[in-house]
């Protein structure tokens, strides 16, 4: 009743649900605990400021295109989790070959790339991950987080999110600079040619500066970008429509239909970078990816060398 944003006595409230005013004041104070921001004011209730968009089954479902609805057995729409990539993770032994979407309203060990913690507080931001089966070895998936990474840029293009909006190699979204969404994709491989792999997406919706404590790089949220106010449900969905139509164009194709819009969208081309491996950091210009999906950097003594993904991380010369 408060995802409306407006303002509810607790006498309304209690009215509505048949409960007490005392059991109302104990149900906000554990949506508080949550991270949630309620608003008390004498004389007028409880008030959201902003209003909550919260995730719903029907309102997703309503809004999958067809390819979707074809693919896809399940959408698992989750109010806490641990990660929505391990929830999937862990149902590859008991559902083999089927294909399933997870959104959590809140993860409590959201995992970003190189075993980094993925903030995920409660009622903002989309954690959506996606179980996919290829019928490829997983030396054949290599460009794919690249691929996801033009999904997503392209569900964003589609509501208004265009100048400013860049890539990052492997597959961060940044929004000037600024990270908007991570990407983080886990494999099985089972026997030869069959690699089951979950994509899991997080975009930065609507975080708050309290929230926002623990991450650790500049970030951005949907609504600093925005106008209108983000229906969760519509993006969500419109993601899945993305994901899956790449995830189905890329068993086909493989990488090469992507590479024209990663160029376009590459916001390190060309720039001085240092590349971040287990072992060293290497000095170099950035000079785009391979058809496999690889860095492409020219070292100083002009020799060029290529980096799949992995462990390696990429930052701007002048920002180190
Ligand atoms: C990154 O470090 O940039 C990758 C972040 C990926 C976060 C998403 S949120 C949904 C899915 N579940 C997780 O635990 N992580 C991914």
């Amino acid at each position: 009743m408060l995802a409306d944003g407006n303002f509810h006595s607790g006498q309304d409230l209690g009215k509505r649900l048949g409960i007490t005013r005392s059991a109302i004041w104990k149900s906000i104070h554990e949506l508080s605990k949550l991270g949630i921001h309620i608003v008390s004011v004498v004389g007028k209730g409880y008030q959201i400021p902003g209003g909550l968009s919260l995730l719903d089954q029907k309102a997703l479902t309503k809004e999958l295109n067809d390819g979707a609805q074809q693919m896809l057995d399940q959408i698992i729409v989750l109010d806490q989790v641990d990660s929505t990539n391990t929830f999937l993770m862990n149902q590859i032994q008991s559902q083999p070959n089927r294909t399933l979407a997870c959104l959590a309203e809140q993860q409590t060990q959201g995992k970003g790339r190189r075993g980094r913690h993925w903030v995920s507080p409660f009622g903002h931001n989309i954690y959506l991950s996606l179980l996919f089966h290829f019928n490829k070895d997983p030396s054949e998936l290599m460009g794919l987080s690249i691929a996801i990474a033009i999904a997503v840029s392209k569900t964003l293009q589609k509501l208004g999110v265009n100048d400013g909006l860049g890539l990052k190699w492997p597959n961060d979204i940044l929004y000037n600079g600024k990270k908007l969404c991570g990407i983080l994709l886990e494999m099985v491989a089972k026997q030869h040619e069959q690699t089951s792999i979950v994509m899991g997406v997080g975009i930065n919706t609507q975080v708050n500066d309290q929230e926002a404590i623990n991450i650790d790089q500049p970030w951005i949220s949907l609504s600093d970008i925005l106008d209108a106010p983000i229906d969760r449900n519509l993006l969500a969905s419109m993601l899945i429509n993305e994901l899956i139509l790449t995830a189905k164009k890329f068993a086909e194709s493989g990488l090469e239909p992507f590479i024209k819009d990663w160029e376009r969208l590459d916001c390190y081309r060309g720039k001085a970078i240092v590349l971040h491996t287990p072992k060293e950091q290497i000095n170099g210009i950035m000079q785009g990816i391979s058809n496999r999906g690889e860095l492409q950097l020219l070292k100083a003594d002009q020799t060029q060398v290529s980096f799949m993904s992995g462990e390696v991380s990429v930052r701007l010369e002048d920002l180190v």
